[in-house]
This record gives C-alpha cells, structure tokens and sequence, in this order.
C-alpha cells in the first residue's frame, strides 16, 4: 500500500547491517547483528539490508538468522549482477516471511571504463540478466545502478527502463560517492520520472552517502520530488562518510509532514535505544551534537534559550525528547536491585541474554552498586555488552595475570605485564608518554609485533571519578585486517589491557584459522 489518505507512504530501507557494517572497524558477530536486527523491526523499518551474502560465510550465515528470525519488515541480502551473487543472495534469504533480493552495477563511465571495462550495451544486458535470474526466485527484486549521480542521464534512465521492463519492483538511485547537491539531486529525480513514466508503477528509492555532508538534505530532496523509499543507516554510519542517518530522515519526515506530506511507519519512540545499540555493539561513538539523537539535542545551555523553554518548550524545541524515545531517566539500579530488575531493564533495552549471562551480569552490577551506590542505566548496559563480547575459552590464548604500571611527577610512566600464552610464562615492559601508553608497549612488547595499536578510545559511561571505563581499540596486523575489542572496567588501565588482550586474542584466532584454511 503506497498511500495513506492523501499521503505517500515513504519506505524506510535500513542498511545499517549491509552499508553501515562496511564502516572502518564496525564489524558485528552474528549474534550481535540479529539484535539489531531485532531492534530495527521493533522501530518500524520496513525494509533491512541484512549483508551481503556473497561477501564471505560470516555475511552469509549473518543474513540467513535474521531472515529465519526477524518478523515484520522485508529481509533483503546485497548481490552483485551475476549468478553467482544472486543464487548465494537467495540462498540466505529465502525463508524470509517477505524476503527481497537488491542487486547492482554501475553505470557510470569512470566506472564502466576503469573498473568494469565493459560498454554501457554489456552493462545493460548484465543488469537485465540479473534482475530476470533474481525473479526468477523471489517476487521483490530491487536494482541499482551504482555510481547513477555520475552517471548519463539518457543512459541511466535506459537502463532503468530495462531493468523495470525485466521485473525489478524497486529501483534505487544511489549518490555512490556522495557528490551530488540537493536541488540537483532532486531534479535528477524529477527528471528520471519524466523520462521513465514505468518508475510510477514500482518503488522508487535513493542511496545518499554523506561525503559533502549532504546524504540528509540529499535523500530528503529525493522524497520532495516522488521517491518513495530511503536508504539509510543508524547514526548516519556506512562506507567513508557514511550514509543518510535514518533518525534524521525519519524526524525531518515526522516533524515536517507539513512540508514533505508523506507518512513513515516507524515508531519514533524506539529511535533512541536503537540508536545507542548501534552504537554501543559497533563501538561507533555518537558525536554530542548530532542531530536528534546526540547528548547535546536536547540540552539547552544559553541562559536565554532555558528561560525560554521553561515558558514553553516551543520556544527552542521543535521534537521533543520523548518523541524519539529519550526518557531522561538514569538512576535505576541500586545494590538490593535483583536479577528481575536487570532483565527487565536489558529486555527493555533489546538484549536477548542466556541466563548465565544474566547472572554474571546482575553480580558484576552488584559489585559495581557496592562501590557506587547507585548503578546508571547505561552502567548495566556497558556490563551486558562487556559480558557479551567475551571471547570464548578457545579464543582466550593471551591471558593477563599480572600488571602494574607506576607514573609519577619527574618519572617516566613505566609498565610491566605477566601474560600467559597457552600457558607458558611472558614477561613484558615498556615505557611511555603516560600510564595507558607504557602498558600499551608493554603489552607490544610480548604479542606478535606486527600487531599495530591503530585506535584507542576511552570514555567514562557516566560522570564521577568512580565511573565506569569503557575502551575501545582498534589492532591492524600486517595485511591491514583490523580486530576491534572493547572492556568495560572501573579501573581505567585494566579496562585498557583487557581490550588490548581481546584484541589480540581476536587477532591471534584469525591468523590460525587463515593458516588452518578455516576462513
Ligand atoms: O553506495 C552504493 O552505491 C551502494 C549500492 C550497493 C547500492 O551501496
Ligand atoms: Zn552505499
């Protein structure tokens, strides 16, 4: 059903799991991924990009979950045009209640003569081989010409043509490279439904990347001018820049209905939390001051913006917090808090946890309220999501017995470890500009030395000196593979060395299994 009373209904296509997983160092296991997975059908998306099955087994199995697990939106996997692609495409959609297969080529001559160098006439035969092969499986066939912002124009409306005339019942236009403008943009939409009067009777949709920051206003001119789908990612994430985040094309879509005259079918409330899984599960920090769902939407700071809230909300409020699912709330745990408190609160949240992951979370939490008092929400999450990611036993190779790290005024920090690497004894020390450095070549000093430090992040879930530590970091071994690990600790340094430890125990379980052939 496209219309609502007088209203279009825009789709929103969500690839936060496809697109948004393609960001530097935001991979997600399988398990991690089906609770997004989960959130995003509780939002109200109607369409999710799971993976791209193809990719590797990892993607594969990935897609396969959630389409036999995921009920209410389309389930849709990523395929190149060729057979191959879209066989494996299907293979792990297909006991999805309403399963989509997308496949895609570029159009666009830098691509057609330097990437694929084949003429637009093969192109055009591949695109229209491909949409007849994924047909021939599943009822809802989406196509994209990659690259179509830099694309002819006669050229891409041609193809657009074949590829509908073939049976694709969507075709997406996507700004692959970010380079489009808004009003431009929006013409070219207008424009493609002048000379292709067939794209009325099929979705029309938009893929915006964010490389000049325009991927909202881009996707957002698309739908002023008879788009009728969005493609977009959770907190703007994706390749390079990103992609249109999905919160602002919903809130722009919601707040100004005046203007766009279109209706969405997500539940706006859900926004927030699905935003901080994302975020937390990718280790992709939110900036403070992103648009609807950063720290800073909703806090007023100039005394004369408060005055005027506290007269009216109104006055400097144009959504308001509980609109997108922000209660406000934060003290909720204290020490006499059970199990059935954290449960309900991780339920709530969209964790579905084993209970020996219940009960390790509700005594980590209690040991925390011992020391704190009072344990915040985004503590228990922090906890849950620590315990979450834990290696396995297997996985556990390097394992941190001993550390002590001493700093002091007129003394260079220095750090010294005792790890145990499948049971055998390793001593390591270093040196460095602070405490959390002289660990870090402490630590470098005894894993594998090809293993480089790439990124480290430190950020204290909740105010106070006491609060919670949460690190991120990032290894690269030699051939660029890079292993993300996160700790939740309320020591600082040893949140520190136990992400650095995961990290490479991460980094030492794949070197094994490439060598074993397993991957
Ligand atoms: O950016 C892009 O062009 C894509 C396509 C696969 C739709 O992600
Ligand atoms: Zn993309």
């Amino acid at each position: 059903m496209k219309e609502q009373g007088d209203r279009r209904r825009v789709m929103i296509f969500d690839t936060t799991l496809r697109d948004g997983e393609q960001s530097p160092g935001a991979s997600l296991t399988d398990r991690e991924k089906l609770m997004i997975a989960k959130q995003l059908a509780r939002l109200g998306v109607d369409v999710i990009e799971a993976g791209f099955p193809i990719a590797s087994q990892g993607d594969f199995e990935a897609v396969k979950l959630i389409a036999e697990n995921v009920k209410g939106p389309v389930i849709c996997g990523l395929a190149r045009a060729n057979d191959a692609d879209i066989d494996r495409c299907w293979e792990a959609v297909k006991n999805a209640y309403r399963p989509r297969i997308h496949t895609f080529i570029a159009t666009s001559p830098i691509h057609r003569e330097k990437k694929l160098k084949k003429s637009k006439e093969e192109i055009l035969k591949l695109a229209v081989a491909a949409v007849k092969r994924a047909r021939s499986y599943c009822d809802d066939v989406e196509f994209s010409p990659e690259d179509a912002t830099r694309t002819e124009i006669d050229y891409l409306a041609e193809v657009l043509k074949a590829v509908i005339d073939a049976g694709a019942t969507v075709v997406n236009i996507p700004d692959t490279v970010g380079y489009a403008e808004p009003g431009e943009f929006g013409n070219m939409i207008r424009e493609l439904f002048e000379r292709v009067p067939e794209m009325k009777e099929v979705t029309v949709s938009v893929h915006c990347h964010n490389d000049l920051g325009n991927a909202v206003a881009n996707s957002l001119a698309a739908v002023k001018n008879g788009a009728t789908q969005v493609e977009c990612c959770i907190n703007g994430i994706g390749e390079r820049a990103g992609n249109a985040s999905t919160e602002e094309v919903v809130m722009n879509l919601v707040t100004r209905k005046d203007y766009f005259n279109v209706e969405v079918g997500v539940n706006t409330k859900e926004i927030y939390r699905t935003s901080k899984m994302v975020s937390s599960l990718t280790g992709l920090e939110i900036p403070r001051n992103k648009a609807v769902v950063g720290e800073n939407a909703f806090a007023h700071e100039a005394g004369i913006h408060q005055h005027g809230v506290l007269c009216s909300r109104e006055t400097y409020e144009i959504m308001t917090p509980a609109m997108v699912g922000w209660s406000g709330e934060s003290l909720v745990i204290g020490k006499h808090s059970g199990k059935h408190a954290i449960t309900a609160l991780l339920k709530e949240e969209g964790y579905t946890l084993t209970d020996e992951q219940i009960n390790e979370i509700t005594a980590r939490v209690k040991e925390l309220a011992d020391k704190q008092k009072f344990v915040e929400k985004d503590d228990v999450i922090a906890i849950a999501n620590d315990v979450i990611h834990r290696l396995s036993e297997k996985e556990q190779v390097i394992r941190l017995e001993e550390f002590i790290v001493a700093t002091g005024n007129g003394f260079t920090p220095t750090a010294s470890v005792k790890l145990s690497i499948e049971g055998e004894t390793k001593m390591g020390v270093g040196t460095g500009v602070g405490s959390i450095d002289a660990l870090s070549h402490a630590i470098q000093s005894v894993i594998d030395p090809s293993l480089r430090l790439v990124d480290f992040h430190i950020k204290a879930i909740t105010g106070g000196t006491d609060a919670l530590a949460d690190v991120s970091i990032k290894l690269a071994d030699k051939d660029g593979n890079i292993f993300s690990a996160r700790a939740v600790n309320e020591d600082v340094v040893r949140a520190s060395a136990m992400a650095m430890l995961k990290g490479a125990n991460k980094a030492l379980s794949f070197q094994r299994n490439e060598k074993g052939g397993e991957r």
